[in-house]
């Protein structure tokens, strides 16, 4: 498992953003904070570009991205080529781990309470990717057309 999570938020994913980084010290990770670091109107592709730029420079790290409802980080972060799930329960967290690979988890915190939130968090890092048939799965969705 990644001991590194990148991690970014806008100001609609802020207040879980800051809960999340808290439970991953704890946690033991060690965390980069892509930011932004106040509550104020942003642009969350801003956020999500910058989160993706660290993985796709290492493989080794895993990412999480909150907006109001993880729709638009979802969208930006796979537009970048990093495997990005929405995830609203601990299922959706194992399974875009073990089946896809996920990269990055993608919250809605106008969706998700906190603690909720913390546990998907905790399933997705403690999950790790199946192989074999899903490996193939995935190789397809960059290589396929019908
Ligand atoms: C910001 O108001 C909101 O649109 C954003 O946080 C997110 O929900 C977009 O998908």
């Amino acid at each position: 498992m990644s001991k590194t999570i990148v991690i970014g938020s806008d100001h609609g994913g802020y207040h879980l953003k800051t809960a999340c980084i808290k439970a991953l010290k704890e946690w033991g990770f060690t965390v980069e904070d892509e930011g932004p670091d106040c509550l104020d109107s942003c642009d969350y592709p801003i956020f999500a570009a910058k989160v993706c730029n660290k993985l796709k420079a290492d493989d080794e790290k895993l990412g999480v991205l909150i907006c109001g409802t993880g729709q638009g980080m979802t969208m930006t972060a796979n537009r970048m080529g990093v495997r990005a799930a929405l995830c609203t329960n601990e299922f959706l967290a194992r399974m875009a781990r073990e089946h896809n690979d996920a990269r990055c988890l993608c919250m809605g915190e106008r969706v998700t309470g906190q603690g909720l939130a913390l546990e998907i968090l905790k399933v997705f890092l403690d999950t790790q990717f199946g192989g074999e048939r899903h490996q193939r799965r995935i190789d397809l969705i960059d290589t396929v057309s019908l």
